[in-house]
């Protein structure tokens, strides 16, 4: 496969042509699922578990467009699942990659320096066969490489295509636009050049705390990209603020590295958003201050800005275009991981306008948690 290489200086050793999967470790999978069916408006796709001869774990693969969210959850005592949510609570374990040739890229990572998590293998059923491999990254967090050129099956081998019969309205999430890591204080240069000299990645922008910070609270964050784009891995890191920053009670509750946000891309935010919130998901609320002076910041924009100011959306505006964004609140029991929604409109940046805006409103709900 030949995708466009938009970033000349990523040296992408290993081609990567998209996100093929976000694997969560979770406590009950079952309702899990149903949440992210009933809530995000995903589809019910494949699983895995006693019926289909896996006798340790059970799993639900849920779809939407280009977004394929795998919920996994143990069926035993002391088990590497239950292991990871005693530690973590609910959260991102694998953050899957499709790629051309899974044992190159694992040879590519590897002898650059990254720690196997899975030696290539091919793994078979009637459908054809696919070639894993994976390493490890921040944290307990794993890519698994997805060699699947010669699989026509509903997922992966070992997975059965099912359906319960209960429908939902998917709500035009498209694609997984970047997905966030949070690491240790002075942690975020190492992780960085992992995805720089073991990944072939670039990095894209950097934000320090001048940019993000807040009376209280700081962090420092770099994008890492591949060369085509399709991959964007922003890093975060606790930087110091008078109190607590948001980033150190990530890592306090998590108890490690791990994956803060994963964002995803709707060519209609205000139908999205409406819909989300209508079906019972929380936002992080910005101050209605925030739309006095956005004009000026932003300029003109297509979308009716009083439907932007009560569905509370964030705007941004860069050299190419403008976006519009929104963060939920924490879709886990502990203050870890959360959703963006995000809807560019010819800008490629992050939203770091909206930064200080978005800081305030957290440092509100870590207030309430007596975190702050
Ligand atoms: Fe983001």
């Amino acid at each position: 496969m030949e995708i466009e290489k938009i970033f000349k200086e990523a040296q992408d050793f290993l081609p990567i042509n998209g996100t093929d999967y976000i694997e969560m470790y979770v406590g009950n999978a079952q309702q899990a699922a149903y949440f992210y069916r009933s809530a995000f408006g995903f589809q019910l796709k494949a699983y895995s578990g006693l019926e289909t001869g896996n006798k340790t774990t059970v799993s639900y693969v849920l779809e939407q467009d280009k977004i394929r969210l795998v919920l996994t959850s143990s069926l035993v005592k002391d088990g590497p699942v239950n292991t990871f949510v005693n530690a973590h609570g609910d959260g991102v374990k694998v953050v899957a990659l499709w790629v051309d040739n899974a044992t190159k890229a694992w040879e590519e990572t590897t002898s650059r320096g990254a720690e196997s998590y899975l030696e290539p293998k091919t793994v078979s059923d009637e459908n054809g066969s696919v070639v894993f491999s994976g390493i490890h990254t921040y944290g307990e967090t794993v890519h698994i490489f997805v060699e699947r050129s010669a699989y026509k099956g509903v997922f992966l081998p070992g997975f059965k295509a099912i359906s319960d019969g209960f429908k939902t309205e998917p709500i035009g999430l498209k694609y997984v636009d970047h997905i966030v890591g949070n690491v240790k204080l002075g942690e975020m240069n190492k992780w960085c050049q992992f995805y720089e000299k073991v990944m072939g990645f670039t990095q894209l922008v950097s934000f320090d705390d001048k940019d993000i910070s807040t009376e209280y609270s700081a962090l420092m964050s770099k994008v890492m990209s591949n060369g085509n784009g399709r991959i964007k891995f922003p890093i975060n890191e606790p930087a110091h603020g008078k109190r607590k920053s948001q980033i150190e009670e990530y890592i306090e509750f998590y108890n490690d590295a791990g994956v803060q946000h994963i964002a995803v891309a709707t060519d209609d935010i205000i139908h999205t958003v409406s819909e989300l919130r209508r079906r019972g998901v929380q936002f992080l609320n910005v101050p209605a201050v925030y739309y006095d002076t956005v004009t000026e910041r932003v300029g003109e924009i297509d979308e009716d800005m009083k439907r932007l100011k009560e569905l509370n959306i964030l705007i941004d505006r860069d050299e190419e275009g403008y976006l519009l964004q929104i963060f939920t609140k924490p879709l886990v029991t502990r203050p870890t991981l959360f959703f963006e929604i995000i809807q560019r409109k010819g800008a490629q940046s992050f939203g770091k306008g909206n930064f200080k805006a978005l800081f305030e409103a957290i440092e509100r709900e870590q207030e309430l948690r007596g975190t702050l």
